[in-house]
């Protein structure tokens, strides 16, 4: 037991000794009211000083307060590694993002906490039951709220309809949810988090089309009145954005609405024609 407990503790330590790259400024800008417009000011971005191409290559875009962004684009583009940049889970590095005018990186932990929400292709639930899952997206919420979150997000039925209901022990040795239940979860929690700024990484999972209508169903409960920025798969959430981009090897190769894309009859157009599937390999069959 000795032997196993030092192996895990060095494993523990060696994660304790990385670097922090992310940290707080010396004297943070508190927001105390956010507005939510969030501007990527000609930036770039590489995840290794060596790379030879920028990962994200000169992307300058606006999102106003409330508006909703759409990012398509081949798989590997970098439409994740930009909504990366938003929460700080890296920093640029070149150019800056801002939101409500603040470079992000002068921002205090707290506000961009409370300003950015990411609902992701991937969603981690803890072996703890339904309801504390759900609450440790806002700790003080009460049973009233997160039921309400969940009835938003679509799930409230199913959680109700299980032996356990909220006290449904989730996760390994527990109950399993379906990847579309998970996304659920997902944005219930966001929902509880109330955030401005929405970040939304639409899983690339096919989903059938019951599901698909219930998340889209509860996605749009989330977006109304947030800034959305989506990383879209699906052609009905494109087409309701008030800008989309089209990213190619990390810069933006075509702009603007779905209708004037479509004119344009270029790369967007090429993937809406293949399906409503919008992220097509780098080397086409
Ligand atoms: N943590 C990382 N370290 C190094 N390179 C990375 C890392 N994450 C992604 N990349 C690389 O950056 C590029 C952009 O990846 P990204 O995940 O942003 O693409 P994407 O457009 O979201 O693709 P998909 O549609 O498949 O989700 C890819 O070449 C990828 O291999
Ligand atoms: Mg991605």
């Amino acid at each position: 037991q000795m032997q196993a407990s030092l192996a895990l503790f060095q494993r523990i330590f060696e994660y304790l000794d990385l670097p922090v790259e992310i940290t707080e400024p010396e004297k943070p800008v508190r927001l105390d009211t956010i507005r939510g417009e969030v501007r990527f000011e000609d930036i770039d971005f590489a995840y290794e000083a060596t790379q030879t191409e920028l990962t994200i290559d000169g992307v300058d875009v606006t999102v106003p307060a409330g508006g909703r962004l759409a990012v398509v684009g081949p798989t590997g583009s970098g439409k994740s590694t930009l909504s990366y940049l938003v929460p700080r889970l890296y920093d640029v590095t070149g150019g800056r993002v801002t939101i409500d005018g603040v470079d992000v990186r002068d921002l205090d932990f707290d506000t961009l906490a409370r300003a950015v929400g990411v609902v992701s292709q991937e969603t981690y639930l803890f072996h703890a039951s339904v309801a504390e899952n759900l609450r440790f997206a806002k700790p003080d919420a009460t049973d009233a709220e997160i039921e309400a979150a969940a009835r938003a997000a679509q799930i409230h039925d199913h959680i109700a309809s299980l032996p356990d209901g909220y006290d449904t022990l989730v996760g390994e040795r527990g109950y399993r949810f379906s990847g579309g239940e998970k996304q659920r979860l997902a944005i219930a929690r966001t929902i509880l988090r109330d955030p401005p700024v929405l970040i939304l990484d639409e899983a690339t999972s096919a989903l059938d089309t019951r599901t698909e209508y219930a998340v889209q169903e509860a996605i749009d409960a989330l977006s109304a009145g947030r800034t959305t920025i989506t990383i879209a798969h699906r052609l009905s959430t494109v087409r309701d954005a008030d800008e989309i981009v089209v990213l190619e090897a990390g810069r933006v190769a075509e702009r603007g609405s779905h209708d004037k894309l479509l004119a344009l009859d270029g790369r967007y157009a090429a993937l809406v024609r293949r399906d409503a599937q919008l992220t097509v390999p780098v080397i086409a069959p």
